[in-house]
This record gives C-alpha cells, structure tokens and sequence, in this order.
C-alpha cells in the first residue's frame, strides 16, 4: 500500500526503514523522502514506524526471567 503517494513511498519501506533502525519522522524522510512534500502522510507514516519499531523479530523473542 501506498503511505506517501507524492514520493511514492509504501508501507513496506516504511518498515524495512523501521527495521534498519529508523525511529522517528524526521529520520524517514531523511532517507526515503515520506513526507517531504504536501506532508499528508505524516500521521500514518508514524503509525507505521511505531509499529514496526514495537514488533519483536521473528525469531528473537528473549525470555527475561528473574532471578
Ligand atoms: S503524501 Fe507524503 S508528502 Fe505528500
């Protein structure tokens, strides 16, 4: 799906931006150029990268035990 629509940006860059250690706005459109433009795409494009950024790895799920 298309997130930015004037940079022809899709979720799936917003999450592989997200995954190479992208946190905030400021930083995606730095690298990708989302939501340089009309801007329109802001809020859904933080949305993206919040959950993203909260999904543990496939695969790297730690167990934390206490001791
Ligand atoms: S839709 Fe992303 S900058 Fe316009």
């Amino acid at each position: 799906m298309y997130v930015c629509v004037c940079n022809g940006i899709t979720d799936r860059t917003v999450r592989e931006a997200a995954a190479s250690g992208v946190r905030c706005l400021g930083e995606l459109t730095m690298r990708t150029g989302c939501a340089g433009t009309c801007g329109a795409c802001a809020e859904v494009a933080e949305q993206i990268l919040a959950e993203t950024c909260c999904q543990p790895a496939a695969g790297n799920d730690a167990v934390i035990q206490a001791a």
